[in-house]
């Protein structure tokens, strides 16, 4: 008697730990929903890929770009309203559209592009949420960017003159 019961808490005590394991180990492989590498892996990596490498011809990297690691005013108006149009990047000309994300909240912008300014080899300060309010408040409604539009339109409006 006292035999099944030690093999009962030996069982029971290898379930727990066999739980307990998988649990921490879908911890450490999926982000929380709504850090900064899940929203790029959920809005942003079916073009521009997982290791940020983008694709030859079509979607340009955004692995130690002037774009990724420069002005922030103008990546919150490329993530909000999306772009049309010529541009290079890293010496390669991409002529395509982004599509526009001005669906995520601030506090997601805000995380997924600190996320790209400090991933894949990229070293810039990162973005925040009111800045990302403020541009968006200034442009308000509108549609894609041009490139040669948006490759000009810099800074991040005053916080009391929106
Ligand atoms: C539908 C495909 C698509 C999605 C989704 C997409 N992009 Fe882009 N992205 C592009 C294309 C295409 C361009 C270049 C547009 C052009 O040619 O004018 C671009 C340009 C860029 C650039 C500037 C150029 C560079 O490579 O440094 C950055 C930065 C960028 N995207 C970040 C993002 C982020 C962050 C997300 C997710 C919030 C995202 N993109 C989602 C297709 C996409």
């Amino acid at each position: 008697m006292a035999r099944s019961e030690r093999m009962l808490a030996a069982v029971l005590v290898g379930f727990v730990v066999l739980v307990s394991g998988s649990v921490f180990a879908g911890c450490a492989t999926a982000p929380a929903p709504d850090s900064g590498q899940a929203i790029y892996t959920r809005y942003c990596a079916t073009c521009h890929q997982g290791d940020g490498n983008g694709i030859e011809n079509a979607f340009p990297p955004i692995r130690e770009t002037e774009w990724a690691n420069g002005d922030k005013g103008r990546l919150i108006r490329l993530v909000l309203y999306g772009m049309q149009g010529p541009i290079e990047v890293k010496g390669k000309t991409y002529n395509n559209a982004m599509t526009p994300h001005g669906f995520l909240s601030d506090e997601q912008v805000a995380a997924v592009l600190t996320f790209v300014r400090s991933s894949f080899g990229n070293d810039a300060d990162a973005v925040m949420p009111d800045e990302v309010a403020r541009v968006r408040a200034q442009e308000g409604e509108r549609g894609l960017f041009l490139s040669q539009e948006l490759m000009t339109r810099t800074g991040i409006p005053e916080a009391d003159s929106p």
